[in-house]
């Protein structure tokens, strides 16, 4: 049998339809990804006088030192539940029992990732840090 690969002209411009739409239709659902990314940020604020130690406030962990502070993601990294405990100097997950170090370490499964550290500035004007999280 044999079989005839000749197309039409409508049907050849109907494929070279799709070759040029298709970068075009990457592109759109990229920039859509990061759009929706930086629509997802919000800024959290904590004073500057926050108690040494640790401390669970608004979906973030804050462990702050003599001289040093920072801030984690309680969102846990193996299905996302959110930690609010510390036993013996480590964060708890409640659903599954993974735990990590005050840095955010993993340090027991069935997470096997670190909780994500947190990006933040300091208003010196108003005595806050202000902290980027992602919900
Ligand atoms: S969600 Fe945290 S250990 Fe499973």
């Amino acid at each position: 049998m044999q079989t005839n690969k000749s197309i039409t002209r409508k049907e050849f411009l109907k494929q070279l339809s799709w070759l040029i739409a298709l970068p075009y239709a990457l592109f759109a659902g990229l920039s859509f990804k990061q759009n929706s990314r930086v629509n997802r940020a919000k800024n959290i604020r904590i004073p500057l006088e926050i108690n040494k130690g640790v401390t669970f406030r608004d979906g973030l962990i804050v462990v702050k030192e003599e001289e040093s502070v920072q801030f984690l993601s309680s969102k846990c990294t193996h299905l996302g539940c959110r930690i609010y405990a510390v036993e013996q100097n480590e964060l708890v997950c409640p659903c599954h029992g993974s735990k990590f170090s005050l840095e955010g370490k993993c340090t027991k499964g069935p997470a096997k990732e670190p909780l994500q550290k947190l990006k933040f500035k300091i208003d010196e004007i108003k005595n806050e840090y202000i902290v980027e999280i992602y919900k």
